[in-house]
């Protein structure tokens, strides 16, 4: 590993790293990936002790703070997330102005970038409490913001957030609560959810993360940072990923369907990929994934809900893990490939799919921000890049061209 910046600059090293595949752009303490042995650490705790034993709630408070909270830290954490929960009335009307059908992530890019226009006057970066309250007000209304997103696009007035519930309860209600009856949810739908926003809560340098702390090396405001990260994470081959699996597994339709995907998967000529399939780190199974998978047959299972893309899913897994394709080139089935038949399972629209994983992910983008504004070593990022353009020649005027 070299520290490129410490050579000195006369011996002219460059690397050309498309993807960053090999370049570490910081150093961070928040988590820590092993990708050939699919290990997962938050503050070194291993993912499946938190998945099974802690909440969303703490892990968000574990990846800003470095530590788990004693009882009354928690508390105070869990209070002050709720007493920022509102939004700003003004902001019902940067939602008035997208289209009924705009989908939510670009509703969700807009509005927590319009956040930098409300506390920009309450927030010096130099000052660590503004810092984390910033951080806190982001863990807060994302969420609010996201179910208000849901709500316009069906035409539903806003639910205002109910502060006496935990926060993903909170949640589940500012999508689905109507005013005459209340809401009844099964205890698997709070606790698969939760599950989730764990899982999906940071994944050190990922494209997303990366984009925050980009940002964030400028100097900008945390809010415009995090708005970057939820457009990062909007594409395909990153968040958007669970929305495209379900897609792809309502196209193949039936299990007798699935070998004819792997073949095309396999043809590069035909531009499709099975999604949910691969990871740039993991080149074993995503230990996300083991414990999303469980959780699937749970939920179904509660709720009595008989899914045939589970059916089509399971095939694909046992049919892609066969393939010498797939085997050789270590792509296993990653985070997203199961958490959509959760999240329709618990009749979440595909479209806010990855809006929920902008939910969960962004505790990981407050951390890194955090950590980042605490760097002594950070600077304004700024990559180079191998110039393949003309060499220098000469302006000619438009009629000579
Ligand atoms: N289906 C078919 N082939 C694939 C797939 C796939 N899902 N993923 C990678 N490959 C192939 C590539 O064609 C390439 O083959 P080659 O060596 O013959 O050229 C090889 O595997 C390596 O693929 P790269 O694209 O170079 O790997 P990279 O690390 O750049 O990409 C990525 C990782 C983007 C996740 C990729 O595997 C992919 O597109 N997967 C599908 C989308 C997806 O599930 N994204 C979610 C990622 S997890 C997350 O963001 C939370």
């Amino acid at each position: 590993c070299i520290d490129i910046a410490k050579l000195p600059k006369e011996t002219g090293c460059f690397t050309y790293d498309p993807g960053f595949t090999a370049t570490a752009a910081c150093k961070s303490a928040i988590t820590y990936i092993d990708g050939d042995n699919g290990v997962l650490l938050y503050r070194g705790y291993p993912i499946e002790q938190l998945a099974k034993q802690s909440s969303f709630l703490e892990v968000a408070y574990l990846l800003m703070n470095g530590e788990l909270p004693n009882k009354a830290q928690f508390d105070k954490f869990d209070h002050e997330v709720a007493h920022h929960t509102m939004m700003h009335e003004a902001f019902k009307n940067f939602l008035g102005g997208f289209r009924h059908d705009a989908h939510p992530m670009a509703m969700l890019v807009g509005m927590v970038g319009s956040m930098a226009s409300f506390y920009h006057n309450t927030l010096d970066l130099e000052d660590p409490e503004q810092r984390r309250l910033a951080a806190i007000r982001l863990i807060a209304k994302v969420p609010t913001i996201a179910a208000a997103c849901y709500r316009y696009s069906i035409g539903w007035p806003v639910r205002f957030p109910r502060n006496n519930l935990e926060y993903v309860d909170r949640f589940l209600h500012m999508m689905f609560e109507v005013p005459s009856e209340p809401l009844e949810l099964p205890p698997v739908a709070a606790k698969a959810l939760d599950l989730l926003f764990i899982l999906h809560a940071d994944h050190e340098q990922n494209a997303s993360t990366s984009t925050v702390r980009l940002v964030g090396s400028t100097g900008a405001n945390p809010y415009a940072c995090v708005a970057a990260g939820v457009a990062a994470l909007w594409g395909p081959a990153h968040g958007g990923a669970n929305e495209a699996v379900l897609k792809m597994l309502a196209e193949i339709g039936d299990a007798k369907n699935v070998q004819s995907a792997v073949d095309k998967a396999k043809d590069k000529e035909s531009g499709f990929r099975l999604m949910g399939f691969g990871h740039r780190v993991y080149k074993n199974f995503d230990p996300r994934a083991k414990i999303i998978r469980e959780m699937t047959y749970q939920v179904l299972n509660d709720l009595g809900v008989n899914d045939p893309l589970l059916d089509v899913a399971i095939k694909l897994e046992e049919a892609a893990l066969k393939d010498d394709y797939f085997v050789q080139r270590k792509l296993y089935p990653n985070v997203d490939f199961y958490s959509g038949i959760i999240y329709k399972a618990l009749k979440i629209p595909t479209e806010m799919f990855t809006v929920m994983f902008a939910i969960a992910r962004t505790a990981g983008w407050v951390a890194h921000w955090l950590e980042q504004q605490e760097d002594p070593d950070a600077k304004i990022g700024r990559p180079r890049q191998i110039y393949t353009g003309y060499d220098k020649r000469d302006y000619a005027d438009i009629g000579k061209r």
